[in-house]
């Protein structure tokens, strides 16, 4: 049922799965058997189920090659040939805000890119962590901070109650949502997106899944978009129409156009 909801599975890590699980089934007087059965007749348990079994470390500036691939490179060529509307970027599986919040960043960095020009959205299927995305407050000593240049810090944050608030200029620039990335229906409802970063999720799931992810992200995705996935994740050997694009510090992929046009204007 857990693979068939989200994607992750515990074939062989039975044992894991049942210390996740245990203080909750102790909390109901629930055996294994009897949760399968309540979860069937409670939708809503999917939500305090998944906030058990996710794993949502994630941080601001992580694998800064790639930001910086797509604040840099990316995002300023798609501005000369998109000119009638935003430019849009989904950071699915966001998590706690840190990676669509650092993307914003680095975009109001590059000082190319008036307000309202580039639309983010974060998506993930934790309710919880969106919620505290949705906040934009991390703790001081949080893990959040581990990476992050200490003038993205002092510029784009506020110091409040014994942690950091990230600023509303940059909070405006993302939006986030609760989205399941195995729902093919709710991911087509994201609507047409030109760069996605999927990073560190993939690593959770078994091909069958991966496939299905992609296909899902394949189809939200402009002609010639671009598809960021965390460094232990590839889909080079899978038919799913990307080409992979390498760039001189990462790697990321680009959809396939009918014409299927070269990359070499990017480096690639
Ligand atoms: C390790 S975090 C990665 C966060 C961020 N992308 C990064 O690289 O720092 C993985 C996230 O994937 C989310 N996730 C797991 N299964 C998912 C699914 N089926 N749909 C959407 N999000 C999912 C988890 O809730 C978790 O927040």
């Amino acid at each position: 049922m857990i693979y068939n909801y989200c994607g992750l599975h515990y074939k062989d890590r039975l044992t894991s799965l049942k210390e996740k699980i245990s203080k909750r089934l102790l909390e109901l007087g629930l055996t294994s058997e009897g949760y399968c059965m309540y979860i069937q007749t409670t939708p809503m348990e999917w939500e305090v189920l998944v906030e058990l079994l996710t794993i949502n470390e994630t941080y601001f500036y992580r694998e800064e090659n790639q930001l910086n691939e797509c604040c840099h490179t990316i995002l300023p060529l798609l501005k000369t040939k998109i000119r009638n509307r935003p430019l849009r970027i989904w950071s699915a599986a966001c998590s706690t805000g840190e990676e669509p919040y650092t993307l914003a960043m680095l975009i109001q960095e590059t000082g190319k890119f008036l307000p309202g020009t580039v639309e983010i959205v974060g998506t993930d299927i934790n309710q919880k962590v969106i919620r505290k995305a949705e906040k934009g407050w991390y703790h001081q000593s949080s893990f959040a901070f581990r990476r992050i240049p200490d003038h993205l810090l002092n510029k784009y944050f506020t110091i409040e109650n014994g942690g950091y608030q990230i600023k509303p200029s940059i909070q405006r620039m993302v939006r986030f949502q609760h989205l399941n990335l195995l729902n093919e229906n709710k991911c087509a409802q994201i609507g047409e997106v030109d760069v996605i970063f999927c990073r560190n999720v993939l690593i959770y799931f078994d091909q069958k899944t991966i496939k299905r992810v992609i296909q899902n992200l394949h189809r939200s995705l402009a002609p010639g978009g671009y598809l960021f996935l965390g460094h232990a994740e590839s889909i080079t050997d899978m038919d799913l129409g990307f080409q992979k694009v390498d760039a001189a510090k990462t790697f990321y992929y680009r959809k396939e156009t009918e014409q299927n046009e070269t990359v070499s204007h990017i480096g690639g």
